[in-house]
């Protein structure tokens, strides 16, 4: 059973393929709903610089755009959410699941998602964000090859995890502006937080 203080809570899953906004979005999604925010990929590269034994290999895996084992990232992610449950007023959890057996073992180890939101954009306008972004980024990930590797890799993946909840999905066109995407996540989110801005808890 979860902790108490985490199975109460609102948990949002956010996807979509790699540059369709899922970070743009939840910044958003942070300033108006205080949500805890936790991204999978900001975690793995939290690790990666601090050097642990789990770090190993992880920095390899990330610039070959594949997804690093399901036990690593489960791990830091359930290590992250109780750490940060008692102040906590809801979880977005950004980048997760990636592939279909995430989604079943988080449920298993953590606690049932609430509602699952998905960006949906072109692999063409992906790849136009990534290497716009590449420009400034530093991401050791954000180079033409290594774009392509990711796009590859969420393609294989994808359908499945979508396939896997059709009554919690909520699909957004992420081909659109930022804002017009966000008032389209806001429909989403105030009915579950009843519309309230509520202090930031992260
Ligand atoms: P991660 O860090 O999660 O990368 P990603 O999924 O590839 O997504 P990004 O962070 O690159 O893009 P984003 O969707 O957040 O877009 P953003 O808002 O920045 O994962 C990295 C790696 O970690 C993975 O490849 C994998 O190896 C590993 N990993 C992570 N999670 C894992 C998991 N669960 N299991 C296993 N491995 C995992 O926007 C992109 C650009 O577009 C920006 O420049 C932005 O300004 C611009 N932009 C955003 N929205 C718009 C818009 N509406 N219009 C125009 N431009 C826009």
């Amino acid at each position: 059973m979860p902790p108490v203080s985490i199975a109460n809570k609102p948990i949002v899953w956010i996807l979509g393929g790699p540059g369709s906004g899922k970070g743009t979005q939840c910044e958003k999604i942070i300033a108006k709903y205080g949500f805890t925010h936790l991204s999978t990929g900001d975690l793995l590269r939290a690790e990666v610089k601090s050097g642990s034994d789990r770090a190993k290999n992880l920095t390899a895996i990330m610039e070959q755009g594949q997804l690093v084992p399901n036990d690593v990232v489960l791990d830091l992610l359930k290590e992250a959410m109780e750490a940060r449950a008692a102040k906590a007023n809801g979880f977005l959890i950004d980048g997760y699941p990636r592939e279909k057996s995430q989604g079943i073992e988080f449920e298993k180890a953590i606690a049932p998602v609430t509602v699952i939101i998905y960006f949906e954009a072109s692999c063409d306008t992906l790849t136009k964000r990534l290497l716009g972004r590449a420009l400034s980024s530093g991401r050791a990930d954000d180079n033409e090859e290594t774009i392509k590797l990711r796009l590859k890799t969420f393609l294989d993946n994808n359908q499945q995890v979508l396939d896997q909840y059709p009554d919690k999905l909520r699909r957004i066109n992420a081909e659109q502006g930022v804002d017009a995407i966000f008032a389209e996540v806001e429909q989403i989110l105030d009915p579950i937080t009843s519309g309230a801005a509520v202090a930031a808890a992260n």
